[in-house]
Formats: structure tokens, sequence, C-alpha cells
């Protein structure tokens, strides 16, 4: 009898004292298990401190002027950065030059450099704009009014002189976009450049060249060759190759 009793106590006195201890009235109040709230605090947590350090890496007003400032003082973002500063410079002159060339320019000289047949001389290929810098600059600077032969063939009719349109920065990215464009391959020019042409000519502005030869004397460019070399018929493929050069 006493031996089945110990047994008893011992088989179920641990489970009942659980179960009291398991059973307090603040538990039944408060039936959210504590898992789901540690859960729950700890995202809140975690919420906070992302927003915090979000907060902290985009600052705003006066904060953010200053921290950014400081950032770009850093020496080596600062080599990068006027690299890509000289990159971005450069496309921008060459979209510049295009712009100028097609505003000014292409509606005689044509978007191509073709020319028109018979009265409008070709930019490309032509040994006026392939010459020293000088030469191209001096003819936008005063225009042109009188004979003149490119590629082969003789002009005779009127440029208009670009020294009160253009600045020479402007002229200095037309030349150097038509001496680099279509079969071109000629330095480019540089505003100060244009400058020293239009200081040369200074005086003269207001009159146009009357010549090609003009130009060939002003600046001691090779003259064009006799235009009777023109109509004899090729005897060779060499000579035939030869009038298809840029003259
Ligand atoms: C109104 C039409 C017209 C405009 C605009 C014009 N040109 Fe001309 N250009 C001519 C004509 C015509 C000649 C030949 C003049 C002559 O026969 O004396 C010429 C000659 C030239 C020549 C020398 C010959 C040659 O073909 O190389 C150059 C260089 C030149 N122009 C560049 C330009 C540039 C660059 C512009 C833009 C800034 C320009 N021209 C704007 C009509 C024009």
């Amino acid at each position: 009898m006493k031996e089945r009793k110990s047994k008893f106590s011992r088989d179920f006195g641990p489970a009942a004292r659980n179960m009291d201890e398991s059973l307090e009235p603040s538990e039944l109040q408060n039936p959210v298990p504590w898992p789901l709230i540690a859960i729950a605090l700890a995202l809140a947590i975690a919420g906070g401190v992302t927003l915090y350090l979000d907060a902290k890496a985009t600052p705003r007003g006066e904060d953010a002027q200053q921290e950014r400032t400081a950032a770009d003082e850093g020496a080596a973002p600062v080599d990068a950065s006027v690299a890509e500063m000289d990159d971005a410079e450069g496309d921008f002159a060459v979209a510049q030059g295009a712009a100028l060339f097609g505003t000014y320019c292409a509606t005689c000289h044509q978007t191509n450099g073709s020319g028109v047949r018979g009265a409008i001389p070709p930019l490309d290929g032509s040994r006026y704009v392939l010459a020293d810098a000088q030469v191209p600059a001096a003819i936008l600077l005063r225009g042109i009014a009188g004979p003149i032969e490119v590629k082969g063939e003789l002009y005779n009719g009127r440029m208009p002189t670009f020294h009160a349109t253009l600045e020479d920065e402007e002229i200095a990215l037309i030349l150097t976009h038509i001496r680099a464009k279509w079969s071109n391959t000629a330095e480019m020019v540089s505003p100060d450049q244009v400058a020293g042409v239009r200081q040369a000519l200074d005086g003269d502005l207001g009159r146009p060249w009357e010549s090609g030869s003009e130009l060939e004397d002003a600046f001691g460019i090779e003259a064009a060759p006799a235009a009777d070399d023109e109509g004899e018929p090729a005897v060779s493929g060499q000579d035939a190759d030869a009038q298809e050069d840029p003259q």
C-alpha cells in the first residue's frame, strides 16, 4: 500500500507541479506566445535601425551639402571625375561643331560636304579645308567671291563672311568638324588660332577674298593644277587615280 502511494506521487507529482506553474493567471490574460512577441520586437528594431541608417546615408539640407562637399574633396574621386569631364567636354565639342555646321554651312555645302555641282564647292577632300588651319579660318572670316578651283572644278560664286556672325570658338569648332569629317583628316583648330587670323586680317574683314589664287598668294599654298589638265583624257589608270585624289 505504501509502495503504491509512493509510486503514485513519483509518477504524477512533478507533472502536477509543472501544470500549476504553467497555468498562471497572467498568462491566461495574455494568450500571444512569447516567441511571436520576440519576433515582432526584433522586426521593429531591425526596421528602426534600417530607417536610421537610410537617413544617415541620404542626408538632407545643410548637413547634406557639407557631407557631399567633403566627399568631393577626396583625392581619388577628383582625379576620376576630371578624366570623365575631359571625355564629356570632347564629346560636347564634337557635337557642337556638327550642330554649328548644320546651322551655318550645310544648306550650301550639304551635310555630306559634297557641295552642289557647278554652284557650291565641296568641303570633303578640298585642299582649302585641309591646308594650314589659317586658310579655312580666313575663308570663313572674310567670305569669298570670285573664281576658285576645288577638286578640279572651277566655281565662281559668293560665300558670305562669318566674321560678325560667329565667335572665334564657334569657327574653331566648325573647322575642327569639317577637317575631321567625311574623308578629311586634318588637325583640329583652336579658338586661339582663329583669333590670330582674325587679328591679322583686321581691316580686310569686310572685303571678301577675290579668288582662290588670292588665298594661295596670301598663305603660300600650292597653286591649283592648271584648269586644262582636267580636260585631258586619262591615258592610264594611274592618271585616273590622280584625278580622284583630293586637290
Ligand atoms: C550661301 C551659301 C554658303 C554658305 C552658307 C557657306 N558657304 Fe562656303 N562657299 C560657298 C560658295 C559659293 C563658295 C565658293 C565661292 C566662290 O566661288 O568664290 C564657298 C567656298 C567655301 C570654301 C573654300 C572652297 C572649298 O570648297 O573648300 C570653304 C572652305 C567654305 N566655303 C567653307 C564654309 C563653311 C565652313 C561654312 C559654314 C560656316 C560655309 N562655307 C558656308 C557658299 C556657302
